[in-house]
């Protein structure tokens, strides 16, 4: 299998004693307010340090932590990073215990990380960017910044990427412990960003690499009891897919990789002739295969998916009538510029009959980071929450919208235009079953403020505001994904 230069992430640090110990300290103050996402996180870290409730009372039964990553190292010197897909990952953990928040925040420990703050230089080629010639390449992992999401898998904390392995984080202090051996034959396979958990804990995930896709199948308990392959027939970009309960689906974009040369998103084209083709792959047998031809469309994310009585698959998604953040994506927002150009994809259902060709039902929702309820997860539901809402002149979602499909409609609630959201959650009610018996809970950056926000909505009143706000003394960059535990 070709591990090679399945490069991602770059990125930098500047910092020093005095960022450490004041972290609103690095604020630019000749940046704009929203700049505040895209400044480079302390070297140490943020906390632990407890989050003020600034509005609303903490819902009972509300207990557990939010976990997320995104990319934090966005300077090295006066240099910037070049895409913002290659900044140093940073795993940032909410406590919520007893109507009280503790955020705590720390880098990802990772070889990139540790060569590029000795060098106080971008080095490691990435996802978007080209690097340094003498950066020591012999597998992905050298350039894995650990920087896209998170998963809990049997007790342990994983910092996700997608070209490369898993790093073993703690969960309550966020060391970082080492990659993630899933089986002593997989060391080094690749471990996806968006890993899918059925509503009993088993995970699947993928293993990208060119055409062929390795198949994680985890139990609930962590060990691994499955690894298979499937052929795709040509390297498109997947960054997500989806499944049913009985069915994996491969979403393929007609974004193909032509050339394997830094920065790795550089190597593909768009080929919207060939239109999205979808490869369903049956969980009992990899081996059992159909592919579903739909028409052209790029994603980063999928919400899930399920199958109904007749076979007919229904999956959604953020779909893009063509690639957005390719080669330079977010490098003019990581330099405090922004240049207009709001998302332009639509939540939409992808309806993939056992016979003929997926159909495309849109919403007119733009935005991305679909979410659903967990317990639905591959299963027919009615809800998908997703980041929506744009601010002239700054880039970011400003609303939270919760999609009815049972009823066509849309909730949304606008935090209000100082407001960044990031996605949103849901995390079921204790001792309940329904979607709506859910909170949905996420971040958010008060540029106003300049301070980072915990928001919990009622997934029954999404349209009435949030039922409690949490607030940071201090703004962390903008990340990704997140994921929700228990404990
Ligand atoms: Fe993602």
């Amino acid at each position: 299998m070709n591990l090679n230069r399945r490069l991602f992430l770059h990125s930098g640090l500047m910092t020093g004693a005095a960022m450490a110990l004041s972290p609103r300290a690095h604020a630019e103050t000749t940046m704009p307010d929203w700049h505040i996402g895209y400044q480079t996180a302390p070297a140490a870290g943020f906390g632990p340090g407890p989050m003020r409730l600034v509005s609303g009372k903490a819902p009972v039964g509300l207990s557990g932590t939010l976990y997320r990553n995104g990319p934090a190292q966005f300077k090295h010197g006066n240099a910037y990073a070049t895409h913002w897909f290659d900044g140093d990952g940073m795993v940032q953990r909410v406590n919520i215990a007893d109507g009280k928040a503790v955020h705590t925040g720390r880098y990802v420990a990772t070889k990139k990380r540790q060569l590029e703050m000795a060098a106080d230089k971008f080095l490691a080629p990435g996802f978007g960017t080209v690097g340094d010639p003498s950066y020591p390449v012999a597998s992905s992992d050298d350039v894995n910044p650990g920087n896209i999401s998170v998963l809990m898998s049997g007790g342990e904390l994983l910092a996700l990427w997608e070209a490369g392995s898993a790093y073993r984080l703690d969960p309550v202090t966020l060391e970082t412990r080492g990659f993630k051996t899933w089986r002593n034959d997989l060391k080094g396979m690749p471990f996806l960003a968006h890993p899918k958990r059925e509503p009993d804990g088993r995970v699947w995930n993928l293993a990208i690499s060119g055409r062929h896709i390795g198949i994680y199948n985890i139990n609930p308990d962590g060990s691994t009891a499955a690894f298979g392959m499937v052929d795709i027939g040509a390297a498109s970009y997947i960054h997500d897919w989806t499944m049913t309960d009985r069915k994996l689906v491969i979403l393929c974009q007609p974004w193909i990789q032509t050339k394997n040369t830094p920065p790795f998103i550089g190597g593909f084209q768009w080929k919207p002739e060939q239109g999205m083709k979808f490869l369903i792959v049956d969980k009992d047998d990899l081996t059992r295969t159909r592919w579903a031809q739909g028409p052209a469309r790029a994603f980063y994310h999928t919400g899930s998916a399920w199958e109904d009585a007749d076979g007919t698959i229904r999956l959604d998604a953020a779909f893009y009538p063509e690639p957005v953040l390719g080669s330079g994506g977010g490098a003019d927002e990581i330099r405090g510029q922004f240049k207009g150009e709001h998302v332009s994809s639509k939540l939409t259902m992808a309806v993939i009959p056992t016979k003929g060709d997926a159909k495309m039902v849109e919403t007119n929702i733009a935005g991305d980071f679909p979410q659903v309820d967990p317990r639905r997860a591959g299963l027919s539901r009615k809800l998908t929450a997703m980041i929506t809402g744009s601010v002239d002149g700054r880039p970011g979602g400003s609303a939270l919208a919760v999609q009815d499909w049972s009823s066509g409609k849309a909730e949304i609630y606008d935090f209000g235009s100082q407001y960044m959201v990031e996605e949103h959650l849901f995390i079921p009610k204790p001792s309940s079953t329904s979607e709506r018996d859910s909170w949905i809970i996420g971040t958010a950056i008060n540029t106003r403020a300049q301070r980072s926000e915990v928001w919990a909505f009622d997934a029954s009143s999404v349209e009435d505001g949030p039922v409690a706000v949490w607030q940071a003394d201090y703004a962390w960059p903008l990340g990704f994904h997140g994921t929700w535990s228990n404990a």
